[in-house]
């Protein structure tokens, strides 16, 4: 089993990241996520989002304390999705996550975040451009909630994002409707 510190944009920065992988028990952490609209990310500001990558060697970038942390990117575009993956990758993240579960109003208006649950194409090409332009060896992870509005689509989105290639899976277990209240369930109904 492995743990994986979640991201929390407005809370878990760097600092946090350093103080939680300090006391322990984490394999992974996954940063807040970085807004990918139709450009290259500046240098500079993936290392605001993500300062581990400037201490990044061989092994890639860690905490202070040793554990691995991987980019998030959240966007709409699959060219540029893979450019900016490719090259926080060359920066040395631990993979690439995406995030299809953001429900930020703004962000979804702009085909971000969790409006992509409507249409598992949408996640399929993003991923599959993804994993198409990083290294084969990079890990691709994409973050899911169950759905939109329902929860019709958690399977065939998952299957989508499988088909693509992504080498792992988060399902925050909720709708973009249900927000962050509990519970937060699979349930039986997918
Ligand atoms: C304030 C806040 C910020 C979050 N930011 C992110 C984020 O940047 N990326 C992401 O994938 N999930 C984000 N999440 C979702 C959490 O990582 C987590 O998956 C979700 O809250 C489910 O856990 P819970 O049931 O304990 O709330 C955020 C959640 C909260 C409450």
């Amino acid at each position: 089993m492995r743990i994986v510190l979640a991201p929390m944009e407005g809370v878990l920065d760097h600092l946090m990241r350093d103080l939680l992988s300090r006391v322990g028990g984490y394999d992974l952490c996954v940063t807040e996520f970085v807004r990918v609209v139709d450009l290259l990310i500046s240098d500079r500001a993936f290392f605001r989002a993500c300062p581990e990558l400037t201490n990044a060697n061989a092994y890639g970038c860690t905490t202070e304390a040793g554990t691995p942390v991987r980019v998030q990117l959240l966007g709409q575009n699959p060219t540029c999705m893979a450019d900016n993956a490719a090259k926080a990758i060359e920066f040395g993240s631990h993979g690439i996550d995406i995030n299809f579960g953001c429900p930020s109003k703004m962000v979804n208006n702009n085909r971000g975040g969790a409006i992509l649950l409507k249409d598992p194409e949408d996640l399929y090409q993003i991923v599959n451009a993804i994993k198409q332009t990083v290294p084969a060896e990079a890990i691709v992870s994409a973050k899911i909630r169950l759905g939109y509005e329902d929860k019709s689509l958690a399977i065939e989105n998952a299957q989508a994002i499988e088909a693509a290639g992504a080498n792992e899976l988060t399902v925050h277990a909720r709708t973009k409707m249900e927000g962050y209240r509990p519970p937060c369930s699979l349930g039986m109904d997918c």
